[in-house]
């Protein structure tokens, strides 16, 4: 039985883009599951843009300071169970947060099996991330043959899969990245038709030819000006999933600075839709059996962005919050 958890937790609040600085880690006794609870030895840790949101007080509960530790989804072994539904070897994944264990009660808890995925992509393609890009796609964007379908962060957990659902409902699909590393892995690995980089200068020629004719859909990862330039490309009638606001993440003073000609989807007689992707929990199974299936095929791909050791975890955070990761960023801890 261990004895020690290490974990992450905050120095100080955050302000800005997190740095490495910000975060230290700590030890502590392994917890004891008391009755009605089990321990999980974490192998994965998911980091997800979400959680500067959390760090910040605007996601969900009150902000974070020192000493306390960010909330993250988790994929791990039950090592000891007090607890009737969940055994010692069951694999789960929960919010476990920055941690090598923790005790858990059950409570948004599934089992995952690693004959149908392999266990990380729980947490990513077939995870939170997936499940958002399926619902965007399949539910709200409602991608057709023949479409035109754009998206941002495209190299991305939720922007990859997104494109390569939409490719598999047989439209074409235009990715935007941040380098041309991330766009030479939108198209050749992820089969998007073109992914255009909006580092570059000539970006919104590059977008317009690109799109070609316009997009029916636009599935918005980003937000700011990023959603002004899709809408720009965006056909009459067309459909926009607001999924994300990286662009205000780190910046919450940039939600009020950023201001947004309402006149353009006025224009474009756009239909906006928001998504939550806790709305679609309840479609989670029916996700995870049209998609398992394709991920094993190897007709939607992932790539992840893997740091080892529970220390690496503030720094991986920060490079996330940077915008460096390609894929799926997450932490692995012991051997994988
Ligand atoms: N609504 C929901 O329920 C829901 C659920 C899950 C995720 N989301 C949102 O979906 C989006 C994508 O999530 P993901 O998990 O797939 O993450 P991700 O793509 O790995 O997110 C990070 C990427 O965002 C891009 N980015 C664009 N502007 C940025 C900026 N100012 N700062 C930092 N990064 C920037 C970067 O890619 P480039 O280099 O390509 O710009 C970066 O690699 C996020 O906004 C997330 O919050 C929403």
């Amino acid at each position: 039985m261990p004895d020690r958890n290490h974990r992450v937790v905050l120095c100080r609040a955050i302000e800005g883009v997190p740095q490495p600085e910000d975060f230290r880690m700590t030890e502590a006794a392994v917890p004891e599951p008391a009755a009605g609870e089990f321990l999980v030895r974490h192998r994965y840790i998911s980091l997800d843009p979400y959680q500067r949101p959390a760090i910040a007080g605007r996601y969900d509960g009150a902000p974070l300071g020192a000493g306390d530790m960010p909330p993250a989804e988790t994929v791990g072994e039950v090592i000891r169970s007090r607890h009737a539904g969940f055994r010692e070897g069951d694999w789960v994944r929960h919010i476990g947060g920055w941690q090598e264990y923790s005790v858990c009660d059950g409570e948004r808890t599934f089992v995952v099996d690693a004959r149908r995925a392999p266990l990380s992509a729980y947490l990513g393609v077939l995870g939170m991330p997936g499940l958002t890009a399926w619902a965007s796609a399949v539910k709200l964007a409602d991608v057709q043959a023949g479409q035109t379908a754009l998206v941002s962060a495209a190299a991305g957990p939720v922007g990859a899969t997104f494109g390569q659902i939409a490719i598999q409902r047989g439209a074409r699909v235009v990715g935007i990245a941040g380098s041309e590393e991330k766009c030479r892995l939108v198209t050749e690995e992820f089969g998007f038709s073109a992914c255009v980089n909006y580092k570059r200068p000539t970006y919104l020629q590059d977008l317009q030819r690109a799109v070609g004719e316009g997009a029916d859909c636009y599935h918005d990862n980003v937000g700011g000006q990023m959603l002004v330039d899709a809408l720009g490309v965006l056909k009459p009638y067309g459909t926009v999933v607001l999924c994300g606001l990286i662009t205000q993440y780190n910046t919450p003073d940039a939600e009020r600075q950023f201001s947004f000609n309402l006149g353009l989807p006025i224009m474009k007689r756009a239909v906006m839709k928001g998504l939550v992707v806790y709305d679609f929990e309840p479609q989670r199974q029916q996700f995870f059996d049209e998609l398992a299936p394709l991920v094993a095929a190897g007709r939607i791909r992932f790539r992840e962005d893997r740091v080892t050791g529970i220390e690496r975890t503030g720094e991986h955070f920060a490079r996330l919050m940077r915008g460096e990761n390609v894929g799926k960023a997450l932490v692995v801890l012991g051997e994988d």
